[in-house]
């Protein structure tokens, strides 16, 4: 499976990359820093309506997007700014609006890494995200808790929730591969375990 790991934050040693590279760590994959690349926001033309692509001509359009387009999974991490995802991780949830019904389907994980307040904000940011673009949200997202860079390494917490995340990506592209259901969550549907 082709999981691409995603990160809006744009300071070294972050958090949110933390994270990110933990789950990397057991899924395999690629990471993305977002703020590496140039990403203009999106202007409301239209003109993807008509075309069918972005008439920006940007590191979004010419290396970004192609690159979503293959992978299985995106997983989207962001540090909460203003109880919101940052800047940089909304300038590039709006230009995938030229690519909707072409990332359905993939499964899509969040993660984002607050001091204190507001995650539930950018966890919904990234949700509506997954479900504009018919993905299949993994779970319902890990939130860290740190504020100075590296801090995330004091939250057993999160590790624990981004490891399952990770488990249940694993799990999903599985089932999205093979076409079939694990048994206990069949035992389940046919009432032998409720
Ligand atoms: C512009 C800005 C806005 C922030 N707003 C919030 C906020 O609303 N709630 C919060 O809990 N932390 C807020 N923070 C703190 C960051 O979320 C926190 O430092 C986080 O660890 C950053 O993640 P990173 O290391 O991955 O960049 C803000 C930080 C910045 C720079």
């Amino acid at each position: 499976m082709d999981i691409l790991y995603l990160s809006g934050s744009p300071r070294k040693k972050s958090n949110t990359d933390y994270l990110l590279m933990q789950m990397l760590s057991e899924t395999a994959g690629e990471f993305i820093k977002i703020s590496d690349y140039w990403i203009e926001p999106c202007g409301s033309c239209w003109k993807c309506l008509k075309l069918g692509r972005c008439i920006i001509d940007d590191d979004m359009s010419n290396e970004l997007m192609p690159r979503l387009l293959k992978a299985d999974a995106l997983i989207l991490g962001s540090p909460v700014y203003f109880n919101n995802v940052s800047s940089q991780m909304k300038a590039f949830i709006d230009r995938t609006w030229c690519l909707k019904g072409k990332l359905r389907n993939k499964i899509g994980g969040a993660v984002v890494v607050g001091r204190n307040d507001g995650a539930e904000g950018a966890i919904t940011a990234i949700h509506a995200f997954f479900l504009k673009h018919d993905m299949i949200p993994a779970n319902r997202g890990v939130h860290g808790y740190a504020y100075a860079t590296q801090e995330i390494e004091e939250d057993p917490e999160a590790m624990e929730s981004a490891k399952k995340l990770s488990a249940r990506i694993l799990e999903l592209g599985k089932i999205i591969e093979t076409g079939s259901v694990p048994a206990t969550r069949k035992q389940y549907i046919s009432g032998k375990e409720c």
